[in-house]
């Protein structure tokens, strides 16, 4: 594949024959069901004052909408512009890139996307785009509120297992926080091909800033794909592999895709919460009784995402890996 991205601002007729999935991989968008998706509103969760003001943040300041619009902003400026920041090379702390992992798969995605290190702001935000000029200042405050309000979800999972209140953050070390900021173009075939296969996510946790209009997040249930469809100030919160690991897999890293259409670009912000590289995660001890021996094996979060970005995405469950 030539070393350029989708977004050149040239829309495609016809679907490139290295985008297409064989039979047996494509999405059967007819068959994607529609199911009820829990809504929790931050905003009226009282009880708890620091959820209740970052509700009450996100709602206030179109906070969501910079986030989006910024976003938007850098895949729509010309291709040289921002060529400068293309690489392959998944261990760059800054990059944009294309499909998933061009160099190890076979059939690409139709996405691009910007990877951010996030944390600790000051080492990486200099580096960052600019143009477009609001990038950093936006970019920087999106990641600051995003990061409180995953350490206060990873205190509730805590909580909900059963473990002390600062279990997680206690495991987890100094967390890391990356941003994948995710451009669909419009797709000449999106009966043919992915935005992104189905996939878990080897990191903690996932806010995810959905694009409010344009619909392509689908989560496994039951065997069967249901359609995550936009809401207005809504965050999706994904659980990934770490979590399911730490509960000893009574919370499940879910499967989820993205799916692209023929008409309208998408684009979605994952901001990812990450274990410190040498964060020994396993099974939590209070958690593995007589009756539920612990079913992973400890590993270092390092050892775990080196696994991951060796492998292709669409493989089986990378934390199958890691069982004892
Ligand atoms: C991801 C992801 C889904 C989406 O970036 O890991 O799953 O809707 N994104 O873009
Ligand atoms: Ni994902």
């Amino acid at each position: 594949m030539a070393e350029t991205v989708l977004s050149t601002g040239i829309r495609y007729e016809t679907l490139p024959e290295n985008y297409v999935r064989p039979p047996s991989d494509r999405p059967r968008l007819s068959e994607v069901v529609s199911e009820h998706i829990p809504l929790i509103d931050l905003g009226r969760s009282d009880t708890l004052q620091i959820i209740h003001e970052i509700g009450k943040a996100c709602e206030s300041h179109g906070f969501f909408q910079k986030m989006a619009r910024i976003a938007k902003e850098f895949f729509d400026m010309p291709l040289e512009e921002k060529m400068r920041f293309y690489s392959d090379d998944p261990s760059k702390k800054m990059r944009l890139s294309t499909s998933f992992n061009v160099k190890k798969e076979k059939v690409h995605n139709w996405r691009d996307y910007l990877r951010l290190h996030c944390y600790p702001l000051e080492e990486f935000v200099h580096e960052w785009p600019s143009p477009p000029s609001a990038f950093k200042d936006v970019v920087s405050t999106y990641c600051t509120e995003v990061r409180q309000l995953g350490f206060k979800l990873l205190e509730l999972i805590s909580e909900s297992l059963g473990l002390e209140r600062d279990y997680m953050e206690k495991v987890l070390g100094k967390q890391g926080q990356h941003m994948a900021i995710n451009y669909y173009p419009p797709c000449p075939e999106p009966e043919l091909t992915y935005g992104l296969p189905g996939h878990t996510d080897p990191n903690t946790i996932t806010i995810l800033l959905q694009d409010q209009h344009v619909a392509g997040l689908q989560v496994q249930r039951n065997g069967k794909w249901v359609a995550v469809d936009p809401h207005p100030n809504a965050l999706v919160v994904n659980i990934g592999d770490q979590l399911q690991a730490l509960s000893n897999g009574r919370y499940k890293s879910v499967w989820h895709r993205a799916v692209v259409n023929s008409n309208k670009e998408r684009i979605s912000i994952a901001s990812f919460l990450c274990p410190a590289n040498d964060a020994v995660i396993g099974p939590a001890n209070p958690l593995t009784k007589e009756v539920s021996p612990a079913i992973y094996r400890n590993f270092t979060y390092d050892e775990y995402y080196k696994k991951f970005w060796s492998r292709n995405l669409d493989e089986e469950h990378c934390l199958e890996l890691f069982r004892r």
